[in-house]
């Protein structure tokens, strides 16, 4: 069983996704933690961003994987270190759609993507699974809420993690972000034929959850 969750940032995709593969036991994939972490690992190295061949030498040389633990949480380690926090600070956030948008860098994380995904029951989340990476995927699902929604839940999300961010900043930085991966060239962030839309701006984590286990149940 393969399950495919894209959507824009902040729509509720990795709580859901979490969620969802800890009911049914399946493993959670998160895609955008891969390309956080090596934008975190370039920007340490002071590799040039604007340069597609050293970034792309980068990541054969970088190896991202994750970590179950005791608590709801996965760990995302980077080469040996774990960057779970580090590779959702602003900075990171900032540059992760430049890195995301080389080809060959895709190219690469999605084969990635898919080996994990080989022979296990996944939940993979991301902006390209239903059309690039699981492209047989049994369910597709695209996440998406209201911009001012998705903006007070990152805000609640950096507050939490200790950063002072303002929600206009946030708003404006998650706007830019969503322009960038839906503008690229190659795994755009897109809304496919087959793909079952959900509005999460007023609902729950729950309710979100339950209408996902409702269309599988139905099915
Ligand atoms: O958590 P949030 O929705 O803010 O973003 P994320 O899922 O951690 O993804 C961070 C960034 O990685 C996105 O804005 C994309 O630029 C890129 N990404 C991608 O290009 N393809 C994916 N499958 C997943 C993420």
């Amino acid at each position: 069983m393969k399950i495919a969750i894209d959507g824009p940032a902040g729509a509720g995709k990795s709580t859901v996704a979490k969620t969802l593969s800890q009911l049914m036991s399946y493993i959670y994939i998160d895609t955008g933690a891969m390309y956080r972490s090596l934008t975190w690992k370039a920007l340490q190295t002071g590799t040039n961003l604007n340069d597609e061949k050293a970034l792309y030498e980068l990541a054969e040389n970088t190896n991202i994987y994750f970590q179950k633990d005791d608590s709801p949480q996965q760990k995302v380690f980077c080469d040996s270190f774990d960057v779970s926090e580090e590779i959702r600070s602003p900075r990171v956030s900032s540059f992760v759609s430049k890195l995301a948008s080389y080809p060959s860098i895709r190219e690469l994380m999605v084969k990635r993507q898919r080996e994990m995904a080989r022979n296990h029951s996944v939940v993979m989340d991301g902006r390209d699974i239903g059309e690039c990476v699981l492209p047989d995927a049994n369910y597709k699902l695209f996440l998406t809420a209201s911009i001012e929604e998705r903006a007070r839940r990152r805000l609640k999300e950096m507050n939490s993690q200790g950063y002072e961010e303002q929600l206009e900043s946030i708003k404006n930085e998650i706007a830019k972000r969503d322009e960038d991966d839906a503008r690229r060239d190659m795994g755009a962030l897109k809304v496919l034929p087959d793909s079952i839309v959900i509005d999460t701006s007023n609902m729950t984590i729950e309710q979100v959850v339950e209408r996902i286990l409702s269309v599988i149940r139905e099915d």
